[in-house]
Order: C-alpha cells, then structure tokens, then sequence
C-alpha cells in the first residue's frame, strides 16, 4: 500500500514539474503507460490473498485515476497558458491608425478651371479647345494683328517655324470656334487651355492658363458683358465684390474694357495688395471688333457679341493668397497638399 501512494506521490510531482504539454505527455506514458509503475503494481496483485486483492485493486485505481485527473487538469492549465502566450504575441492594437493610400490633391489651376466651368456651363455656355501649336493666322491675323502690328510685341511667344507658334491666348481659339459656328448663331462658349508667351517673373510664365468666353447674337451689349462677369465673379469669390470697367485697347474688340474688381484684402479701402486703389485687374474684355466678325463670315450689322480673357493663374492666386505663380507648376506637395478636395 505503501509503494501505491508513492507511485502516487512521485507521478502528482512529475505532473506538477512538467511545464509544457511535451513533458506532459512524457509523464503520462512514463506513469501510465504498459510499462510504467501503476502497471507494475498491477503485477503483484496476483501475488496477493483473495482478501487483500480487492483492497489493493481499488487503490491502485485510485491512483491511476488520481493521476489521469491531475494529468488531464494540468492539461487544460497548460494549455490555456499557451494559448496565453499566442494571443499575447499576436495582439492588435485597434486604436493605431491605419494605413492610408495616398490620394492626390487637385492643381488649384484645374480647380479654378472647373468653377469657371461649373459657372459658365449653368449659363448655356459650351466648351470648346483648340490646339496649343498654333499657326499664326488664327492667334494673330484673324485676332486682327497683322504681321506689322505693335500688338505682337506684347504677345511674343515661341516660334516652331514662321507660320506656326504656340499660341500666345486662348483668343486663338475664340477665332476658330467663330469661323465653325458662323452658320449657327447665337453661340456661347467657354474656352480654357495652356498658352505661352516669352515671360518669367513671380507673376508671368512662360506658360501659363488662360479662359477665353465669347457669346455672339443679335442685340449683345456691353450690359450683358458686365452682368455675366458679376456672375463669375461672385461664382469664384463669393458676392460682395463689385467689378467695374476702364477703357483699354485690344485689336480684336471694339469698345474693349479692362475689368477691376474690388480688393478682397481690404474691401475697396486701399492697401498694399490694390497698390492703394481699392480695386484689382482681373482680366480683359470688350465687344467683338466688326472686322473680326467680317473675317468669319458674320455680319456686323446684324451681329454683336463680347468677348473676355482671363487669368487662371491670376485667378487662383487671388483666391487662394499665392504670392509666386511657379508654386503652381514646381510639384512642392507641401503646396499642392494644401488643395485637397476629398479628403
Ligand atoms: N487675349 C487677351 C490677352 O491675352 C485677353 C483678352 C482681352 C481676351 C480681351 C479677349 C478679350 O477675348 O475680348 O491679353
């Protein structure tokens, strides 16, 4: 009897010892298996009286059973402590932030052009582009600017040969749509796209954006020209300013108006922005020259029309407050981030 409760003994040690389900099982086939000692012990029940048999049976059940019950507790410990472990290693943070793709931010260039766009196509205007490699007839001679005329020096730009240059103004394109929609007046239209010229300084580009508008019917009036551009203007900074004309000359119109529209910066009071004025360029217009009309084929009599020019760049910088026009092309994300539409 002895000898059963230190088997006993010996076999709960080993199960209390072994720290992981290897050594466990290890203990299991040592003490339990064919064998091990509890089968030993079975071994002398032969050996034993018809009345202690019994005795000895039982106790040598008991320890097998109290052995397989500690083996099969120590069992579950160990192997919630390995679970443990593991989701211990595997653990996830969910409140770290994750990973992002990185959107890209929209050009304020492309941001002014889709308001323009956005404003002028509420009105019934159409879009219309043309070629950035243009020939010399539709930039200048159809802008009425012959090949003598001073006007050329303001609008140099870069010749690919002496007929063909990239074109110095959208109002190239404003040419050509006159000449496809001469048989089919009245026309508004919106053009935007790149143009060129010979400049570079902190406000001029070679390159640089341009939006051309033209509207061409019977009984077009200055009126209507100066009530459209409130409009824009008011669609791209909000109401509250007001535009106002000055004289000014430009070959291909006639009556042709410089417009100002009141400094944002200081409401019209004058500060350093508006020179002291109160009143800021934003772009060139005027009624379409009757001699750029005969050279579509529409007759000036019967036809008026306006047309404008404006700035893209110069446009988006007083919107936005940019002080230097190569922020728009240099690809700095510390800028282009600041334009984010979607995020
Ligand atoms: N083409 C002119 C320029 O680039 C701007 C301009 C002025 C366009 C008057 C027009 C206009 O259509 O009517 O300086």
């Amino acid at each position: 009897m002895d000898t059963i409760e230190t088997v006993k003994q010996q076999g709960l040690s080993a199960i209390e010892q072994a720290n992981d389900l290897d050594a466990l099982n290890q203990v299991r086939i040592t003490y339990l298996g064919k064998k091990g000692p509890v089968q030993d012990l079975m071994k002398i029940m032969k050996d034993l009286s018809a009345e202690e048999k019994p005795k000895f049976g039982a106790a040598v059940n008991d320890c097998k059973k109290a052995l397989a019950a500690a083996i099969e507790a120590k069992q579950a410990t160990l192997k919630d402590a390995a679970l443990n472990v593991k989701l211990e290693s595997e653990k996830i943070d969910l409140t770290l932030d994750g990973y992002h793709p990185h959107n890209g931010s929209v050009n304020p260039i492309q941001l002014i052009i889709e308001a323009l766009e956005d404003c002028f196509v509420g009105l019934g205007y159409t879009i219309a582009e043309g070629p950035e490699v243009e020939l010399d007839y539709w930039n200048f001679e159809r802008a009425n600017i012959p090949h003598d005329h001073p006007a050329r020096d303001m609008q140099d730009t870069f010749f690919i040969d002496v007929n063909r240059l990239l074109r110095s103004h959208t109002t190239s394109i404003q040419m050509r749509v006159l000449d496809e929609y001469s048989a089919d007046l009245p026309v508004k239209l919106l053009c935007p796209g790149k143009v060129y010229r010979r400049d570079s300084d902190a406000t001029h580009s070679h390159q640089f954006t341009q939006c051309e508008g033209l509207v061409v019917g019977k009984n077009i009036t200055l009126a209507d020209l100066k009530g459209t551009l409130q409009f824009m203007v008011d669609a791209i900074f909000g109401k509250g300013r007001t535009i106002r004309f000055r004289p000014s000359y430009f070959p291909f119109t006639e009556p042709s108006v410089e417009v100002d529209m009141t400094c944002h910066n200081c409401n019209g009071k004058g500060c350093a922005l508006c020179k002291g004025t109160g009143w800021i360029e934003i772009l060139g217009s005027g009624m379409v020259h009757p001699h750029v009309f005969e050279m579509a084929g529409i007759d000036p009599n019967i036809y008026s029309g306006f047309a404008f020019g404006v700035g893209i760049e110069r446009l988006a910088m007083l919107k936005y407050g940019i002080n230097d026009i190569r922020d728009f092309y240099t690809n700095d994300l510390r800028f282009l981030e600041a334009f984010k539409r979607f995020n």
